[in-house]
């Protein structure tokens, strides 16, 4: 186990650079392995979670070059919708929830036999949401647990059946895993969401040259996109943005540390990620959006972030999918803030890589903070800007639980 000591910062100040969007990294590499000819993937993360991803695709067959000058860039060599092979290994996806799902979507239109698993943290999360529609598409899929989790075995078929799939909750995991799936399906596969997620796989597609079709989704009206199977993917040039949930940590840190001004060059944001911006501009924060542009498909912009004092708010609902990984760095900024946070319609957080409305409610009373954990969310009396006391907390193995409490 490691320790991490983080004494007070007096002053932050200057340009931050943030590493490549997460879930826009996985997505282009899954891209990648199934279009034909080279793909350059620009400002890729070269994190773990994105790492594992990578090799799982290096294990089904397909070469990549990695290189790390002057920004990360991967190069993959894709050969089509045929060119992936059975893995000689299990393939483990550590601690990544994306790698695992995204992966099961796309090896169920595999002709072959793939077992997918993950650290203790993976093996417990859900996995039925996503069994389940792909075993009705025609792929063979076998969880622990009677479907419930992984390690997950899939012996995948080609053609798969396009299905009209409504989902339970809105979770961009399981959208593109079924979109990925419908790649290799005969007809138009179509995912409804009740709230739309994240959108990044409805956007990287058709730089990659595939066409999806998208209806609703807007004021938090259901989504349903459309995937026809058979389109031939093209590499493609692809640049990554800075990661806004990423980002989102230095963020609450230059609006409640005494700053001066932090400038964030390139953050994606993307509507379906910029809950948090939204909510902290209510709290009371000082975030101005300059040069607004587009990369590869996403939206992008300069973010400088000045100090603030905060206000509690209530939210729920249909507002959290578009911060559904914020809400770690949310409780503390409700923690400073004046007056009382209240979250609810947040069960889908409990079933993250830690139980976060549970883990932050322990760790946050360990400051010193008043907090009511409720069964769909938290509730927090901000400190109205007296200082947190020091503590010695635990990240529970929770990459933005760690982040969040330095
Ligand atoms: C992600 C979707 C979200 C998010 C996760 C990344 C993705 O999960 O929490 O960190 O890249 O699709 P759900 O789809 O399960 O909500």
């Amino acid at each position: 186990m490691s320790r991490l000591i983080v004494r007070p910062a007096g002053r932050l100040q200057g340009e931050a650079t943030i590493p490549g969007d997460k879930s826009i990294t996985h997505r282009a590499i899954l891209l990648a392995a199934v279009a034909e000819g080279p793909t350059t993937i620009h400002h890729y993360l070269p994190a773990d979670d994105c790492l594992r991803t990578l090799a799982a695709v290096e294990a089904l067959g397909l070469p990549v070059k990695r290189e790390a000058t002057p920004i990360p860039l991967l190069r993959i060599s894709g050969g089509g919708p045929t060119a992936l092979r059975e893995a000689d290994h299990l393939l483990d996806l550590g601690n990544s929830g994306t790698s695992l799902r995204l992966l099961t979507g796309l090896l169920a239109g595999q002709p072959f036999i793939s077992i997918l698993t993950g650290d203790v943290s993976l093996r417990r999360r859900p996995m039925r949401r996503v069994i389940e529609p792909l075993r009705r598409m025609g792929a063979e899929i076998y969880g622990w647990g009677g479907g419930e989790r992984a390690p997950v075995v899939v012996r995948g078929r080609r053609p798969l059946q396009a299905i009209d799939a409504e989902l339970p909750v809105a979770s961009a995991q399981l959208k593109s895993a079924l979109l990925l799936a419908g790649l290799f399906a005969d007809g138009t596969t179509h995912v409804t969401e009740p709230i739309r997620s994240r959108d990044h796989t409805e956007r990287l597609l058709p730089q990659f040259g595939a066409v999806v079709t998208v209806d609703g989704g807007v004021d938090g009206q259901p989504s349903r996109i459309g995937m026809t199977g058979g389109q031939r993917l093209r590499g493609a040039e692809i640049h990554i943005p800075a990661d806004l949930s990423s980002a989102a940590f230095v963020i609450v840190a230059a609006t409640i540390v005494k700053a001066a001004e932090v400038r964030l060059p390139a953050v994606g944001v993307n509507p379906t990620r910029t809950g948090l911006l939204d909510l902290l501009g209510e709290m009371g924060a000082k975030i101005t959006v300059e040069r607004r542009r587009e990369l590869s498909g996403e939206p992008v912009a300069d973010l400088i972030v000045r100090p603030a004092s905060l206000r509690g708010v209530a939210i729920g609902g249909d507002r959290l999918p578009a911060m559904i990984d914020e809400f770690p760095i949310l409780c503390v900024a409700a923690a400073v803030a004046d007056g009382e946070t209240v979250v609810r319609n947040a069960e889908e957080l409990r079933l993250k890589e830690s139980d976060r409305i549970a883990v932050m409610a322990a760790e946050l009373r360990k400051f010193g903070v008043a907090v009511e954990e409720l069964a769909d969310g938290i509730r927090i009396s901000g400190q109205s800007g007296r200082r947190l006391r020091g503590a010695v907390c635990q990240s529970h193995g929770d990459h933005r639980i760690a982040m969040a409490l330095a």
